[in-house]
């Protein structure tokens, strides 16, 4: 079969297979798929070309392929930053791709070039970024992170200051800006992490101070990363107060928009971009809240001329098609796909009224589930929903925070395991929280609720069915060990006090196989000196801790003959006392 042939009308084919096989990935219920191993290796084989295979079969293994995945998209996926793409967005760059254009050079792409310009100054503008500001679209907040660091890099340090340079970034900030910063070549002891205030903010207060310390030791503190919206908890940074320590230092500041940005389009929520106007350089991702396939991410500079001094460079292969203002001057990379032409058909097709709302939605969600868990028992909220993110956990009463932790990873596991909804966890304070980020247009109230109280449920079955012990006195003996090792929570401790009830060795368990399975520390607690059991009184008799005191005998004859032989039936489980 040839693209050109008559006989063949492939594309009136490929485009119907294309919306078949739209339909069918939202026709896929299921959130998690993952290949067994014999799946593993029978894709590995299929990777391997050789002769021509049939249409049909090619696009049967495709869709295999593909149906391996976690479902970023659904309406009930929750984790990371979800991948809720419009299929309008999908068909922009199929139709886009299908001229396979080169957004590298002014000459090759005009069209398309005047495109992206014109719609990274509209962007710009949402932004309150000034008339002179411009960027480009890159692949993603990675890479857009990486450029506008680079650009801070060099405007800020020379060559051999590079060693001194000091970076600011918060605790928080989305894992890919320090990589970038290695990349660029900035070591980790170059890379300040600033902690954060009760409310996940970076601590402007720790931000001056460890500037002003740095300075004192003769470093060159260049450049503040702040997140608008970070991944963890939707937290935005303080930018107004940043923005005068940057500009007091005349350091660079960039902020990290990568998701959050996209609330600058919602003209209800815009208020809440106050000063991101006056910062230096934005990352942004139009793949998360703007619903767009992947790899469709912008970096924004306030002047727009500040990427030329790191990346313009040319070739003489090439002078007949380059000019200055060629894209490839601006970033990183020459052949450069048209990746903003699918966000532009977007916003032609649905308008930006229809966008805006879509983004409105998903803060309601995230208010909504909110909402429902804050009236239910046992559930505590570790960060109130901010912009579309919210955090939680399950902490029913009389169990400790490596319980928490526990059930709470059993909660999302078991989600996910009933096809409910995937919330991955995360961590905050220390704490192993449930996370929602619920971005998606189409989740509607109704699965929000319904997910709350699902979750609900399996929080409360994780409880009764998790051996929720982490510490337990053995001083039954063979007969209750067994239901020691079933209580006990992994990793618990049994302290075995003594062995009252006695079995033969035939029908003794195999304690150490029981413990090894629960990952349990099961020892021995002995007696001791006289020393050890006077430490224990005072520490009894100091903490007025009630002994349990299962019969009490008077110190005559009979009354200490009574009292051993209770102690030899093994039947008390309090003290058995002699008084006198
Ligand atoms: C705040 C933030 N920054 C950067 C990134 C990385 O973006 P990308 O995956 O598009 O490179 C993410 C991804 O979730 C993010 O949430």
């Amino acid at each position: 079969m040839t693209v050109t042939s008559e006989d063949h009308p492939l594309d009136t084919f490929l485009g119907h297979k294309l919306l078949e096989q739209h339909h069918i990935r939202d026709a896929d219920e299921q959130l998690v798929r993952r290949p067994t191993t014999e799946e593993m290796a029978r894709l590995e084989e299929m990777a391997i070309p050789g002769t021509p295979q049939d249409l049909e079969k090619v696009i049967a293994h495709t869709r295999e392929i593909l149906s391996y995945r976690i479902a970023l998209g659904h309406t009930r996926f929750f984790s990371c930053i979800p991948s809720p793409a419009s299929p309008v967005s999908w068909f922009g760059e199929a139709l886009t791709n299908a001229f396979n254009p080169f957004a590298g050079n002014l000459s090759a792409g005009p069209g398309i070039c005047a495109i992206e310009r014109a719609l990274v100054k509209w962007i710009a503008n949402q932004f309150a970024l000034p008339p002179t500001a411009g960027g480009q679209f890159v692949s993603g907040a990675s890479i857009a992170n990486m450029t506008a660091m680079t650009v801070a890099r060099d405007h800020k340090l020379a060559e051999h200051t590079r060693s001194q340079g000091v970076v600011y970034i918060s605790e928080q900030a989305h894992f890919c800006v320090r990589k970038a910063l290695r990349i660029i070549g900035f070591s980790d002891r170059q890379i300040q992490s600033i902690p954060v205030d009760s409310n996940f903010r970076m601590d402007v207060r720790i931000l001056q101070q460890a500037i002003t310390s740095d300075l004192d030791e003769g470093l060159r503190p260049f450049l503040i990363v702040a997140t608008f919206g970070t991944t963890n908890t939707g937290t935005i940074d303080p930018l107004l107060p940043i923005i005068d320590i940057a500009k007091s230092h005349n350091l660079w500041f960039h902020v990290d928009a990568a998701y959050g940005g996209a609330v600058a389009f919602s003209t209800k929520h815009r208020y809440k971009i106050e000063g991101l106007g006056q910062v230096d350089s934005i990352a942004w991702d139009a793949h998360k809240w703007m619903f767009q396939t992947h790899g469709c991410g912008l970096v924004l500079f306030r002047d727009g001329t500040h990427p030329l001094k790191s990346f313009a460079a040319g070739g003489e292969y090439v002078r007949d098609v380059s000019v200055v203002r060629d894209p490839s001057n601006y970033g990183i990379e020459l052949t450069r796909p048209a990746r903003h032409m699918k966000l532009w058909f977007t916003l032609q097709v649905l308008g930006t009224e229809a966008i805006e709302n879509m983004i409105n939605w998903g803060i309601e969600l995230a208010m909504h589930a909110e909402d429902k868990l804050r009236s239910l028992d046992h559930w505590e909220i570790t960060s109130p929903a901010s912009l579309a993110i919210l955090t939680f956990r399950y902490a029913p009463p009389h169990l400790d925070e490596i319980m928490f932790d526990r059930l709470n990873e059993t909660i999302s596991k078991e989600m996910i395991a009933r096809n409910v909804a995937v919330m991955f966890t995360t961590i905050l304070d220390g704490k192993v929280c449930l996370r929602m980020c619920t971005i998606n247009p189409n989740t509607t109230m109704n699965e929000v609720t319904y997910v709350i109280q699902v979750v609900e449920d399996v929080a409360a079955s994780c409880l009764q069915q998790s051996a929720h012990y982490c510490f337990i006195f053995e001083n039954g003996g063979s007969g209750t060990i067994k239901q020691s090792l079933d209580a006990i929570a992994y990793g618990g401790i049994i302290a075995v006090i003594g062995f009252l009830s006695v079995t033969s060795r035939e029908e003794m368990l195999d304690v150490g196989i029981l413990a090894l399975s629960k990952g349990a520390n099961v020892r021995g607690v002995i007696i001791g000196s006289n020393e050890i059991l006077e430490d224990v009184v005072r520490f009894i008799s100091s903490h007025n801790l009630a002994l349990p005191v299962e019969r009490t005998s008077k110190f005559t004859r009979d009354g200490v003959i009574d009292a051993f032989d209770d102690m030899a039936s093994g039947q008390h489980i309090g003290k058995v006392c002699i008084n006198f």
